[in-house]
């Protein structure tokens, strides 16, 4: 049996339905957003009692860590939201793991790193910039040191169609301005490697498959900035490129202090792991819309 915590976002409703797919056992927990569907239950993360009952309950070998406040500028404003989910939840996941030897699978993310170096492997050295990113570094740190055995899945701009109480992401974001006629303004400073969703779960379904523990890195081949990814949203779903403006982030005055972090898929390649492109990933997302 898995259970994944956070099961209602993006990452984790994705992953409830590719797992459930795949043949396993999945309960999934939801928080604000209540999912009618089965196998979904209640859980606020920060109540230390009925996390661990809920495992208490369950018993599940497999315990992904899905939650988390992932709106970086959110995290700089509210430190103590972003520590309470982002840290202390999966401390209270841990709390009630331990007396079934749960495997911890922590979902974390490349602002763990200072984008002082051209690319970053699994072994390289952390040192997070942004309060969101001391917190998933600290998250991790709490699983690694558990005593549970574990794997932490780092990833980079999870993009594909969404529900609609998932938050969005910055291809649905630019094709819904363009959309509706208006013109878009992308940051050409902030650079990522976007994941298209159903390959991250893909590449985690294996990874469970094939009992890994430590850490993974899960992302796109692709490595470019936002201005240059949404010209590609154009060219795949048919706007005009005309219609994106270069914006520089340092015109937004956000809280947050962003790194540009390229993260490096290698490792998962010896489990015959192939992560696409952007322009594959677009791809695959017109064909689920046709
Ligand atoms: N999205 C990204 O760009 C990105 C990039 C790299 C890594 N990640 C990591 O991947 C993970 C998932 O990201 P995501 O984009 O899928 O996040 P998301 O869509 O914002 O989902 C967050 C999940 O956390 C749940 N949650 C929030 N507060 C809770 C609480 N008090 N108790 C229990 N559950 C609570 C939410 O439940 P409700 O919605 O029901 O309230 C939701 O299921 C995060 O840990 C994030 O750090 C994300």
């Amino acid at each position: 049996m898995i259970l994944i915590i956070g099961g209602s976002g993006f990452l984790g409703y994705y992953l409830h339905h590719g797992l459930i797919a795949s043949g396993e056992k999945i309960i999934s927990t939801y928080y604000k957003n209540r999912i009618e569907e089965e196998n979904f239950c209640y859980l606020n993360i920060t109540n230390t009692k009925s996390t661990i009952k809920l495992i208490q309950k369950i018993q599940p070998d497999i315990i992904i860590y899905a939650s988390g406040i992932t709106d970086v500028d959110l995290c700089e404003k509210n430190k103590k939201l972003a520590r309470a989910i982002n840290v202390d939840g999966i401390k209270n996941v841990i709390d009630g793991a331990k007396n079934y030897g749960s495997k911890i699978i922590y979902i974390s993310t490349s602002a763990v790193f200072d984008g002082s170096k051209r690319f970053y492997l699994e072994t390289d050295k952390t040192n997070p910039i942004s309060y969101y990113g001391k917190t998933k570094l600290d998250g991790e740190k709490v699983v690694i040191n558990s005593g549970l055995p574990n794997m932490i899945i780092r990833t980079d701009q999870p993009y594909g169609w969404k529900k609609n109480w998932h938050h969005t992401n910055s291809v649905l974001r630019t094709m819904t301005t363009l959309e509706q006629g208006k013109n878009f303004e992308e940051i050409s400073d902030w650079y990522n490697t976007p994941t298209y969703v159903e390959d991250f779960v893909k590449a985690t379904i294996r990874l469970i498959d094939k009992e890994q523990t430590g850490f993974f890195h899960v992302v796109g081949t692709d490595y470019d900035n936002r201005f240059n990814f949404s010209k590609k949203v154009c060219d795949a779903f048919g706007f005009k490129q005309d219609k994106i403006q270069k914006i520089n982030s340092k015109d937004l005055k956000l809280p947050a202090k962003r790194v540009n972090v390229k993260l490096v898929s290698k490792k998962i390649a010896s489990f015959n792991i192939t992560m696409l492109s952007f322009s594959k990933g677009l791809e695959k997302m017109k064909m689920v819309v046709s």
